[in-house]
């Protein structure tokens, strides 16, 4: 009986969360959701068995159909991103980051890497998978005006330093990176230069970013579930002569079992990304403009780069004038649209409880089907959270109202399913 209670409590939990999302504008710029043909992938029995090793040279017996899925993914994987050869087995970006680290660098060398103020994410810092392997980690210099890394000043600095790898790529990422200068400075050294896609891989699939590979990126690294709509998990795209010290730093080293029921999901994902990946990030791209111009118009503190706001899917708001990042993210959590409170290249790196700024994603507004129109008035909207004194009861109101007609999973095979339905196996 007690065991009932907790197996309700839970599920009863779950079907909130989902009801919530239904009402909601998810606009936190990390997420996305699956479409209905992954799902599928994510309930299957791939998800109870393991297969350890790479296909054709597992430790377990078991794994013909697995390996088949598995070989699949990674060609997908490889003729999308152009990529000589692709590791689809990490579980999370962070797992690839760490494989990738480990691979390139030993414990002692230099590293450089951007603060996680300027965009970072963690795992390249200190706190995380750089400052485990013991690396010494010198800054990416960071032009606060222009959002992006300074070009010039980067060159200069990896000739001088010579450091063993150039962390590029980031968590807050409005600009394309200077891939090719790090390239060009490093051309002559034994310096590797490591990109980590997490947030924008959708988009460089779609041909709506820049391609790090073609500029001369060693490594790309990524998240699975951002830009890119599938399952939770991490890859790996890099050169022929890195792949084997790549692969077994993912299995051994830090992974035993990979998710197979991920992979599963991860090549549906490429396969519908192969259709309708160009499509989708270009409405992405055209959403983010759309919502950032509207916001700049609402008198919103929109961050830029003199020229434009955003060519990813990526928004920033400088809201310290309004009580700041937490009390803003707050307020349109309760307003219904989630979003989260970020940093902003001038606050202090161990602020992140109370930085300055909103980071805002349109990624799955408009998997869901949204486009400029409804970017025009979710700029309304979070324009009115910001600025006005309208009760949060009545912009609630607003929000489930525009939402009601944006549920259904677009760019994808089958988008007739629910976009928040919870899932229907009893
Ligand atoms: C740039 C970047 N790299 C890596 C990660 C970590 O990805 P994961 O959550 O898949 O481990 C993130 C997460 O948001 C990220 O922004």
């Amino acid at each position: 009986m007690i065991k009932l209670k907790d197996v309700n409590f839970i599920r009863d939990n779950v079907k909130s969360h989902h009801e919530w999302m239904q009402n909601s504008l998810p606009m936190i710029a990390s997420e996305n959701i699956t479409s209905p043909l992954a799902r599928e992938m994510l309930a299957t029995d791939f998800g109870h068995r393991y297969a350890e090793g790479d296909p054709g040279e597992r430790y377990y017996e078991g794994c013909q159909y697995l390996d088949k899925v598995e070989l699949r993914t990674q060609k997908l994987a490889k003729e999308i991103f152009n990529a000589p050869k692709s590791d689809v087995r990490p579980i999370s970006g962070v797992m690839a980051n760490m494989a990738a680290v480990f691979a390139l660098t030993e414990p002692g060398d230099k590293v450089l890497a951007l603060n996680v103020s300027d965009g970072a994410h963690i795992s390249h810092s200190k706190h995380s998978v750089v400052g485990m392997h013991g690396l010494e980690v010198k800054e990416i210099p960071y032009n606060q005006n222009k959002l992006n890394i300074n070009k010039e000043e980067l060159k200069e600095k990896i000739k001088q330093e010579k450091p063993k790898l150039v962390i590029l790529g980031a968590s807050v990422f409005p600009f394309p990176h200077p891939v090719k200068e790090a390239a060009e400075a490093a051309e002559d050294l034994d310096t590797r230069i490591l990109y980590d896609a997490a947030h924008v891989l959708g988009l460089i699939a779609g041909n709506k970013f820049q391609d790090p590979l073609s500029e001369g990126a060693d490594v790309v690294t990524g998240s699975t579930h951002k830009t890119l709509p599938g399952p939770q998990g991490g890859i790996t795209l890099h050169k022929e002569e890195l792949d084997e010290s790549i692969r077994e730093k993912v299995f051994p080293a830090i992974h035993s079992n990979h998710h197979l029921n991920n992979l599963a999901a991860l090549g549906i994902t490429l396969a519908e990304t192969k259709e309708f990946g160009n499509e989708y990030a270009t409405q992405i791209v055209k959403n983010a403009k759309k919502l950032a111009n509207e916001l700049a118009k609402n008198n919103i503190d929109v961050l830029g780069n003199g020229e434009e706001y955003t060519r990813s899917h990526q928004i920033l708001l400088d809201v310290s004038k309004e009580g700041g990042g937490a009390k803003i993210a707050q307020k349109m959590e309760d307003s219904n649209i989630i979003a989260n409170k970020n940093l902003l290249p001038w606050d202090e790196e161990n602020n992140t409880h109370q930085p300055s700024g909103i980071r805002l994603g349109v990624q799955e507004l408009t998997r869901i089907g949204m486009k400029e129109s409804e970017m025009k008035k979710v700029a309304e909207i979070i324009s009115d959270i910001i600025k006005s004194n309208k009760s949060i009861n009545k912009i609630k109101k607003e929000v489930k109202a525009l939402k009601k007609d944006f549920n259904k999973i677009h760019y994808c095979y089958d988008g007739s399913m629910d976009a928040y339905q919870y899932p229907k196996l009893r």
